[in-house]
């Protein structure tokens, strides 16, 4: 069977106002368009995924990178992940201070070898010698991020999810299947939490046998469900992508009431998407097809 190269990106589960959804979702068309683009040029589902994320983490929109949520005393701590399927090598770092592309910090992770996850000041030190600049955090932190965390400390919005999780999942023309995550996390949350995002087969998760899958929602009821590597179990069982997303959303709601949304990937290229949210912006770019987008 002939594979036709894929990616499929996801900028969050969440409530998108109304009259921001087309646009929401035309950001995650693009981010597809360019990491198919990328997959083209190196034939790496892995290289797909890393530049589909680097494209949403640079849009303040999406609460990954620049925009991304603030923590209860006003900062940057940020969580990203990418895994690719073949060697089931992965890179990730976690509740790192402001560098403006985590998604390449993880890759760089994942080339290293050494270790998989970094934390904190860990991963700064660690993104400093690989050569990424640290950037005046205020430059990354928008007008809107400060307005949201400032009404959840006026009590006048729910502390918590913030939404806006991006990611993506690929699979080139020889089935090796890649996912990537990143995101600020929740609002106000305390320094030092970490979400499911940068912790394998709860945010993000990718595996040759069955797909890649990348997460998006409350991090708390994922990490406890290990939700990407039920996906890729579900698969393995002999679920369609799109029946194994179906039934981990269902499973996040029924057993915890958690929300969120999950994009998927096989090894034969079918895609899933499923949520339990009133949207999850998506594009999807797909070789010799039309990219196109939803929420
Ligand atoms: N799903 C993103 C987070 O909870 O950190």
């Amino acid at each position: 069977m002939t594979i036709q190269p894929v990616v499929l990106v996801h900028g969050g589960a969440g409530e998108v106002p109304e009259g921001m959804r087309a646009a929401h979702a035309e950001g995650c068309r693009v981010a597809a368009i360019a990491g198919l683009a990328r997959l083209r040029e190196t034939g790496s589902a892995l290289e797909a995924v890393v530049r589909a994320v680097e494209i949403l983490e640079d849009d303040p929109r999406y609460n990954a990178g620049t925009g991304a949520c603030l923590d209860e005393e006003g900062a940057l701590a940020l969580d990203a992940a990418v895994m690719e399927g073949t060697s089931l090598r992965a890179g990730a770092v976690c509740a790192m201070p402001a560098f403006r592309s985590p998604i390449r910090i993880a890759r760089a992770v994942l080339e290293d070898g050494r270790h998989v996850l970094y934390a904190g000041e860990g991963a700064a030190r660690f993104a400093i010698e690989r050569g990424f600049e640290r950037p005046d955090p205020a430059a990354m932190i928008t007008d809107a991020a400060r307005e949201r965390w400032k009404n959840v400390l006026a009590g006048r919005a729910d502390r918590g999810w913030a939404g806006g999780t991006v990611g993506a999942v690929a699979c080139d023309a020889e089935g090796r299947v890649a996912a990537a995550t990143s995101t600020g996390g929740m609002v106000a949350k305390r320094v030092g939490r970490v979400g499911d995002s940068p912790i394998l087969g709860a945010g993000t998760y990718a595996d040759d046998e069955s797909g890649a899958a990348s997460a998006t929602g409350e991090g708390e009821a994922i990490l406890r469900l290990t939700l990407t590597r039920h996906v890729c179990e579900l698969i393995v069982r002999g679920a369609s992508a799109q029946e194994a997303a179906d039934a981990a959303i269902a499973r996040l709601g029924a057993k915890l009431g958690g929300a969120g949304g999950i994009i998927v990937v096989d090894r034969l290229g079918r895609i899933g998407h499923a949520r339990n949210t009133h949207t999850m912006s998506w594009g999807l770019a797909r070789e010799g097809h039309d990219a196109h987008s939803g929420h």
